[in-house]
């Protein structure tokens, strides 16, 4: 299984704040955005990860992260030159992809909760594709999916006027090979956009779409507006300090997966220690 980020777009629901910083390089509360996605694949065990990014701003993540190696994965970078859609980062992401299976995470997605490990697991064991379908009070602004009684899906739409039920589709698909396939034969939708709906419908055509709850016991936060990106920090910054465990630490998810050396992980806590991220990595060891 490979993995890529998407983190392209130009964030202007966030200008001026994204206006010269890339969205998901934005900080929620204490790292960037892209961390929390990404340490949704580092759960899922996916270690080969492609990040996509603007021409402008894929410099920036690359002096952020690096080829990946101090977290023990391998970090592939390609340019999308204009937000054409979601589906797009396939057709990117052909030769990246290769023969494998494929998940995809949006960047500026949020996700915690205590069995999500396990959810990523078991999407991994489905054929065809899996999707996540989180409760939501407004739907309206993201893809929506309708299931039956037995929770088979009778119909998914992109930001429907009229949403038909209350299960928005978060942004983390797990795809096979023909995923590919199905993004190159695409149409770009009224809003001009190659759709991931469209990508999702096309498997659910062929009757090889599978639908995950994400029941309360997850968190999928929205940074779309000042407002919610302010709400998703204090989030964060309320479950650290009450538990005194970090949400998205990549390192220590890289250290906990044995991605990396118990050496390893006191290397880049030393290297931190003048901040408190850089004395929990520290904490970690002595908890072992
Ligand atoms: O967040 C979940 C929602 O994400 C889903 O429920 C929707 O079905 C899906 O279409 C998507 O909706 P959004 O309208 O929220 O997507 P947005 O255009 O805001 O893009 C999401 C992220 O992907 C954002 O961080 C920017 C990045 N992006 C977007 C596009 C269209 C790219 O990097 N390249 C792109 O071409």
């Amino acid at each position: 299984m490979k993995g890529i980020i998407l983190a392209g777009g130009k964030g202007t629901r966030l200008y001026p704040m994204t206006k010269s910083v890339s969205k998901q390089l934005l900080p929620l509360y204490d790292k960037p955005m892209i961390y929390y996605p990404l340490s949704v694949l580092l759960l899922a065990e996916i270690k080969e990860i492609l990040i996509i990014s603007t021409p402008d701003d894929i410099d920036d993540y690359k002096k952020l992260l690096g080829d990946g190696s101090n977290i023990g994965v391998k970090f592939t970078y390609a340019i999308q030159e204009k937000p054409k859609g979601l589906a797009d980062a396939f057709i990117i992401g052909e030769k990246f992809i290769g023969k494998d299976n494929v998940c995809l995470i949006l960047g500026d997605n949020i996700f915690y909760g205590s069995n999500l490990s396990e959810i990523l697991a078991n999407a991994q064991k489905n054929k065809g594709a899996t999707i996540f379908a989180c409760t939501v009070k407004d739907p309206k602004s993201f893809g929506v999916i309708e299931l039956d009684k037995n929770r088979n899906i009778i119909s998914i739409e992109e930001k429907p006027q009229n949403p038909k039920s209350n299960l928005a589709i978060p942004g983390l698909y797990f795809y096979d090979n023909t995923v590919i396939e199905k993004a190159k034969n695409v149409k770009p939708s009224p809003r001009g956009e190659i759709e991931i709906t469209a990508i999702n419908e096309a498997y659910l055509k062929e009757n090889n779409l599978n639908v995950s709850m994400m029941g309360r016991g997850i968190a999928w936060l929205d940074t779309g507006t000042p407002q919610n990106l302010l709400k998703a920090a204090e989030f964060v910054e309320a479950i650290q300090s009450r538990q005194g465990y970090y949400i998205s630490c990549i390192e220590e998810i890289a250290w906990r997966k044995k991605f990396i050396s118990n050496e390893k992980l006191k290397e880049i806590g030393e290297q931190l220690k003048m901040t408190d991220y850089g004395k929990y990595l520290l904490s970690l060891l002595e908890e072992e």
